[in-house]
């Protein structure tokens, strides 16, 4: 074990697009362990668009960073030591332990009431795939489109942001779950793959059509049932737009906004919320850290899927820790298709 260690610690709080300053490296001694403490090697970090919030002053559902603290972010990892009875050197975790190459936490506060998932790794799927497909951003589509979005079979779905790592979840679980699926992403390279890899039965590049919303008319002649957003803004108003009688808007992000957390005046105001009246709509948002007591259930089952390649996963890699600032703005500008993880050296 390294007694330094590498860490990224908030410099600055973000106010407009990123800057590549918020955050500063800097080395730490990693701790000495007590009585009911482990300590996790991180193996794989994840770069999350909630990061970006997390870099604001915005009121969040965790507590406010402060300047020197670690920056918050999900990884996965493999206990190195412990001296708490219930975990064993070589377990690995899902847990929000920030962005650093070792963390010493309490054995106690490891549980899915911290947003911490002890896991084992399928001995046929490779570790990468628990960040994506069998990781927090499957899970956020799993959870979105059976428990928030109720989707039935034959069920009209629309994805937003559909080439991202949740995006290109909810596009494979509706296909799974038997729904007719239309994802919308930027780029014609990437609707193609939607397409050609993934299956879906449409898709909507949201970059060069002249009207978002006559575009969605005509992929949904009879209306979208189920509307998974990942992106919010514009894209949620021209959806309204297009919704069924009854239809279900899950909120799972608002990714156009993110960047201009920090000036309230830039952010957008969504126009067409009578229509949720008219149309009898439900729209409700949520937060998958509300459900990690269900992973046990639904980890096998997407397993399954995967191995039985129903499911696949994309992950775009970035190698070693000290790229990570370098590597966050992809996840604003479209650059990366899938999940984008730091793989820590
Ligand atoms: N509710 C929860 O518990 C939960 C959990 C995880 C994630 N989320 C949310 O899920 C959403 C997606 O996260 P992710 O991890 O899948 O991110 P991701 O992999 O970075 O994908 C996001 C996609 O959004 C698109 N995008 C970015 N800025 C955009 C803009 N201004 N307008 C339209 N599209 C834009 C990009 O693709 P294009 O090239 O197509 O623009 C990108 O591929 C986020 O809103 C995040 O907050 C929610």
């Amino acid at each position: 074990m390294r007694e330094i260690q590498h860490c990224w610690v908030l410099n600055h709080y973000a106010s407009d697009k990123l800057r590549g300053t918020e955050l500063r490296l800097v080395k730490r001694p990693v701790p000495q362990l007590s009585k009911g403490q482990v300590l996790v090697k991180t193996l794989i970090l994840s770069l999350d668009p909630s990061n970006r919030i997390w870099l604001s002053e915005e009121e969040d559902y965790l507590p406010q960073l402060q300047i020197g603290d670690v920056m918050r972010g999900l990884i996965i990892g493999q206990v190195e030591q412990s001296c708490h009875p219930d975990f064993n050197v070589g377990d690995y975790v899902h847990a929000l332990l920030g962005w650093q190459e070792y963390a010493v936490v309490d054995g106690d506060t490891l549980t899915s009431m911290n947003g911490a998932i002890r896991f084992t790794p399928h001995p046929e799927i490779p570790l990468d795939a628990y960040v994506s497909a069998l990781g927090l951003t499957g899970w956020t589509a799993y959870v979105g489109l059976k428990e928030i979005g109720q989707l039935n079979p034959s069920d009209n779905l629309m994805v937003s942001g559909a080439a991202g790592a949740t995006g290109l979840m909810a596009c494979q679980l509706g296909k799974v779950m038997d729904a007719r699926v239309v994802g919308i992403a930027g780029g014609e390279e990437k609707c193609h793959w939607l397409e050609a890899n993934l299956g879906i039965d449409g898709s909507i590049d949201y970059k060069t059509t002249d009207n978002l919303s006559e575009s969605m008319a005509r992929a949904f002649p009879d209306g979208i049932d189920v509307f998974f957003d990942n992106v919010g803004g514009t894209m949620l108003d021209a959806a309204l737009e297009n919704m069924a009688i009854g239809g279900r808007i899950v909120v799972s992000g608002s990714i156009s906004q993110y960047q201009k957390l920090g000036d309230r005046s830039q952010l957008y105001g969504v126009q067409n919320t009578h229509l949720m009246v008219t149309r009898r709509l439900r729209m409700e948002g949520y937060l998958i850290l509300d459900y990690l007591d269900q992973i046990d259930k639904i980890l096998p089952e997407m397993e399954q899927w995967l191995l039985d390649k129903k499911i696949q996963y994309k992950n775009t890699e970035v190698i070693g820790l000290q790229n990570a600032q370098k590597a966050l703005p992809r996840l604003f500008s479209g650059q990366n298709t899938g999940k984008l993880i730091i793989k820590i050296e």
